[in-house]
């Protein structure tokens, strides 16, 4: 891209493509209150918030950001009526039976974290499947949350420490943070630098809780179905604006 190219991009844009949050990690919420609104049943706005997921995944990749981690089936979504369970199997099923032809040529890594043994056959397949087929992509690595909770997570990591020190594979005093990080789900995976969560609710729902320590935290009343590349930008834009202290001064 020229110069004056890049310029006008970032004119256009507003926002500084030198630095972009590494990692964007979304709360994708409001999807049943984007149905209601139109008189629809929630399950159509689950099937809108699918394709705003992958208008989200594209702008991603495109404006250059390196991780992009969705909250797309929590650990406590279990609790939802059984047809509405179904429903975002089935669509989740679909997205990553898709992906392949859709993101084919995009470079994007796709990674599940959560307890995917908790998971349908048929979508722990897939996603063995699709881990494997785009492992090898160095775009932009979309990490999907499914089945996932953080304090299930931060469990299992303390369980996977203890066998350790049990075997006497770990010395207790050798434990710090790399230690625990390395048993997340996101071992992998960069903290990330921006959370989004849409619809207006203002909490964290049990999602990342050990690696959101130091991330901006930003909220928006879009719905999740509404949720264009334009949002995006404008979280980043805010982003940019923020001052990160990490607790110095
Ligand atoms: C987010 O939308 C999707 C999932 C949690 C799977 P919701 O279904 O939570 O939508 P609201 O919050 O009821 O509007
Ligand atoms: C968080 O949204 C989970 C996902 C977006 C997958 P919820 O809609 O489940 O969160 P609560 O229940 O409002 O906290
Ligand atoms: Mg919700």
């Amino acid at each position: 891209m020229s110069f004056l190219n890049q310029l006008f991009k970032k004119e256009k844009l507003n926002i500084d493509l030198g630095q972009l949050p590494n990692h964007v990690a979304i709360i994708m919420d409001g999807n049943g209150r984007w149905a209601k609104k139109r008189g629809l049943p929630r399950n159509v706005g689950h099937r809108e918030g699918s394709n705003a997921l992958r208008k989200i995944v594209e702008a991603s990749s495109k404006l250059g950001i390196k991780h992009l981690t969705v909250y797309a089936f929590s650990t406590e979504n279990w609790k939802r009526p059984k047809n509405e369970v179904d429903a975002l199997m089935s669509l989740l099923l679909e997205y990553l039976k898709n992906a392949e032809r859709e993101l084919s040529g995009k470079n994007v890594r796709i990674r599940v974290i959560g307890n995917i043994k908790g998971l349908p056959e048929d979508i722990q397949k897939e996603v063995a499947r699709v881990e494997k087929l785009t492992a090898v992509n160095s775009g932009l690595s979309l990490n999907m949350a499914l089945n996932y909770g953080s304090r299930d997570e931060i469990l299992q990591a303390i369980k996977g420490i203890a066998k350790e020190v049990e075997n006497k594979t770990l010395c207790v005093e050798n434990i710090d943070e790399n230690t625990v990080a390395r048993k997340l789900y996101t071992s992998e995976i960069p903290d990330p630098d921006l959370l989004i969560r849409t619809s207006g609710e203002k909490r964290i729902s049990n999602f990342l809780l050990w690696q959101l320590a130091y991330t901006e935290f930003y909220y928006t009343d879009v719905l999740w179905p509404d949720f264009r590349e334009k949002h995006l930008i404008e979280a980043v834009r805010e982003y940019q604006s923020r001052h990160r202290r990490f607790g110095g001064i």
